[in-house]
């Protein structure tokens, strides 16, 4: 039996619907090439970011304003401006140079957290090329001023400030850290989002405690992180309209993590750690465990396994909500005699 791996994601045909997430092998022509002739359906670049994009157009005023105070003559000098190929430009480039080179949908990626004028950026990388974008909204807040429905403002703001900017598809990446994760995914779509990309990472810092100094580590995810996208899939899935695109991010390490991704309704499930580990090879890899699971369980296509585990279909939906915190600590033996470690 041949297995149709198709599917369909922020209105782009893929051939699979194993994608590679945003980070640094996907920012480099030569490994994008590895990852998309390993099989990917779609490459997700690393994110440009707001901080990078201001802290560039401040520097370009700095330098306008030290020629025109240096020179009498400044009226019509310009500072270097034509060499002046900052990470914006590069940005812009890299996307450029790997979209000519791709036979796969590239989407290109803005991390952010408030909206302005850098938003044009969003535009930019539609002309480069990009056949989609995705948003990735990151921001911790810790203002004790700011109540959690003026933050999700603030956030809604910006999904429809990017949204205005570009006709392509926009996908919204988002943590999980929501008070009501349901109702800001709903005002999402209203702002005009296409898809929900669940969930970012936090990378949150550490300390060293010889030196005091708050050291940032990225740890690559296991497979156990999975289960918090793959609960608030099951759970959006059905409460979502129909087409509107969801990815799986976090933990997606095996063709098994995919397959369970999928069943709860996500339309591609994205992979970065197990990249970053194994090397883009790994990819043919979980191509090959999924394609072997779903012939030997009849699945002849992922639109036929898309959703069938989902909040509404589960033989018992509260396995996705609170009912499961009980089960799952009551589920937990201590050794009977007290003996610790407790047998394997
Ligand atoms: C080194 C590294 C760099 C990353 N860079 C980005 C980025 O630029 N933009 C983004 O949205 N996510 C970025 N991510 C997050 C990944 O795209 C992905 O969502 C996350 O690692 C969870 O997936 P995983 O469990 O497959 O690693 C990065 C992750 C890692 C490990």
């Amino acid at each position: 039996m041949t297995v149709d791996l198709r599917t369909r994601y922020l209105g782009l045909d893929l051939r699979s619907p194993i994608v590679a997430s945003a980070s640094p092998l996907t920012g480099v022509a030569d490994t994008a090439r590895l990852i998309e002739e390993a099989g990917v359906g779609a490459i997700v670049l690393p994110s440009l970011f707001e901080e990078e994009i201001v802290n560039e157009e401040i520097e370009l005023s700095r330098s306008l304003e030290t020629g025109s105070e240096q020179f009498a003559e400044a009226l019509g000098y310009f500072p270097t401006i034509p060499s002046f190929a900052g990470v914006g430009d590069r940005y812009l480039s890299t996307l450029e140079r790997i979209k000519s080179k791709s036979a796969v949908p590239v989407i290109a990626s803005l991390n952010a957290s408030t909206a302005g004028g850098w938003v044009r950026y969003a535009r930019l990388m539609q002309d480069a090329g990009a056949d989609a974008l995705e948003l990735n909204l990151y921001r911790v807040a810790a203002d004790p001023r700011r109540a959690a429905a003026d933050v999700e403002e603030s956030d809604l703001e910006l999904i429809g400030s990017v949204r205005d900017w570009v006709s392509i598809p926009v996908a919204v990446k988002l943590s999980p850290f929501y008070s009501a994760f349901a109702g800001f995914a709903r005002r999402a779509v209203e702002r005009g989002a296409d898809g929900l990309v669940l969930f970012n990472r936090f990378y949150q810092p550490d300390l060293d405690l010889e030196t005091l100094d708050v050291v940032s580590r990225v740890d690559l995810s296991r497979p156990a992180d999975l289960r918090l996208p793959l609960r608030w899939i099951a759970i959006l899935r059905p409460q979502l309209p129909a087409g509107f695109s969801i990815a799986a991010t976090s933990g997606i390490h095996s063709g098994t993590d995919v397959l369970k991704a999928l069943m709860v309704g996500a339309d591609v499930a994205m992979m970065t750690s197990a990249l970053l580990r194994h090397g883009p090879g790994h990819i043919r890899t979980v191509e090959a465990e999924l394609r072997a699971w779903m012939t030997d369980h009849d699945y002849e296509s992922v639109a036929q396994l898309r959703g069938s585990v989902d909040h509404a279909a589960a033989a018992d939906p509260s396995a996705f909500e609170r009912a499961n915190y009980m089960t799952t600590l009551h589920s937990w033996t201590a050794p009977q005699d007290g003996a610790y470690p407790p047998p394997a």
